[in-house]
């Protein structure tokens, strides 16, 4: 059921606010001062994480890296599971291995879980699925709770999969006595904020409508983003490519000189995912790079933002503004809207897009 929507994918954007309250109420209680997780999820021993996934998922544990690393003063190594089951990479003592996937039965992802059972001290899995081979397979299951997605385009699992992400960082943090109350009462009560903000967010469709059917003329499009918004510049790529069939492809802004500047002109949109945080003014002289060229950007940016961000910018979408901890979550719903829209103009088909299938079994 559609639930009133055109497309499957237009109604799992629009309930994520809602879906989201659901597994914040399964994981932080009401008054934001408390988590609950799993028993058993000790991160007291643990000296390294690995995080194996695929597609929108392996985006997701990209992101999570920089929260266990800045957050839990824990390194990760994050690989798309495809590569890390035939790399057969050595296991050392301490490690804990995390899987995600939405539909918890992705072939390259269980065959990376079954590599690492025996090996790891703990198989922890974020899944959709609670039923599924990665969640039973695993010592603890977290579920993200997005109810059921339909769309093969993942947008709900997505921000409940960083969001149950997010909390099993903050409970690894308090473990390991990497932050005291007060910072994570604060750190709570952002989560707990996320659902309105992402109301508010939503509030941008209109004009992500107009901006798509300039993005749908384009032959290639470009993604940046700096720290933890990297990741969300290969999913909003990512997004386009699968729905609209526009050839996109996203760098971390740093990279930018290193080679696909030679790739701006003024046909080529770039669009940069930057929250007015601490490495925002390194991602303005990237813009201005991209601008000197003729290239014309798409800003996703807060008031803040936009008020440093300089003349020249082709367009501004503005989000409410948002502790950076927590803006890869809120910014995913940008990604979307563009990528689902500019689909909408070109006419294609959003729901099943060409030679994808909703969860991939076979390698
Ligand atoms: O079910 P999974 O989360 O394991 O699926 C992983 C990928 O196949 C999936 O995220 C894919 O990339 C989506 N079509 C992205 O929108």
């Amino acid at each position: 059921d559609k639930g009133g929507y055109k497309h499957f994918m237009a109604k799992e954007i629009a309930e994520q606010p809602q879906v989201l309250q659901g597994a914040l109420n399964h994981y932080i209680n009401a008054d934001a001062t408390a988590m609950t997780l799993p028993q058993g999820l000790d991160f007291t021993a643990v000296n390294r994480l690995t995080m194996v996934a695929c597609g929108t998922a392996f985006y997701a544990c990209m992101v999570a890296k920089y929260w266990f690393e800045q957050l839990a003063g824990l390194p990760v190594e994050v690989d798309v599971a495809s590569e890390f089951r035939y790399r057969e990479p050595p296991v050392t003592d301490g490690t804990m291995a995390i899987f995600v996937s939405q539909s918890g039965e992705t072939a390259d992802t269980l065959a990376a879980l079954r590599y690492m059972a025996g090996k790891a001290m703990q198989i922890v899995s974020v899944v959709n699925v609670p039923e599924s081979s990665i969640a039973r397979e695993s010592d603890v299951a977290l579920p993200i709770l997005a109810g059921v997605e339909i769309g093969v385009a993942s947008t709900k699992a997505f921000t409940c999969q960083l969001t149950t992400l997010a909390t099993l960082v903050l409970h690894a943090a308090r473990q390991r006595g990497r932050i005291d109350d007060a910072a994570l009462a604060d750190k709570l009560a952002a989560l707990r904020a996320l659902p309105g903000l992402m109301n508010t967010a939503l509030g941008i469709e209109d004009r992500t409508v107009a901006l798509s059917r300039d993005l749908a003329e384009a032959r290639d499009i470009l993604f940046l983003g700096r720290g933890a918004m990297y990741p969300l510049a290969l999913e909003g790529a990512l997004k386009l490519k699968e729905i609209s069939y526009i050839h996109a492809e996203a760098y971390a802004s740093g990279e930018l000189k290193h080679g696909p500047i030679a790739l701006v002109d003024p046909h080529v949109p770039v669009i940069v995912m930057a929250p007015r945080d601490s490495l925002f003014e390194k991602t303005v002289s990237n813009m201005q790079e991209v601008m000197a060229r003729g290239g014309k950007v798409l800003l996703i940016t807060d008031s803040q933002g936009a008020a440093e961000a300089g003349d020249g910018v082709w367009q501004v979408l503005l989000m409410p503004s948002i502790d950076p901890f927590l803006a890869p979550i809120l910014y995913a719903l940008p990604a979307q809207l563009l990528a689902y829209h500019t689909a909408i103009a070109k006419g294609t088909d959003v729901d099943q897009p060409r030679n994808l299938a909703k969860s991939v079994t076979v390698e």
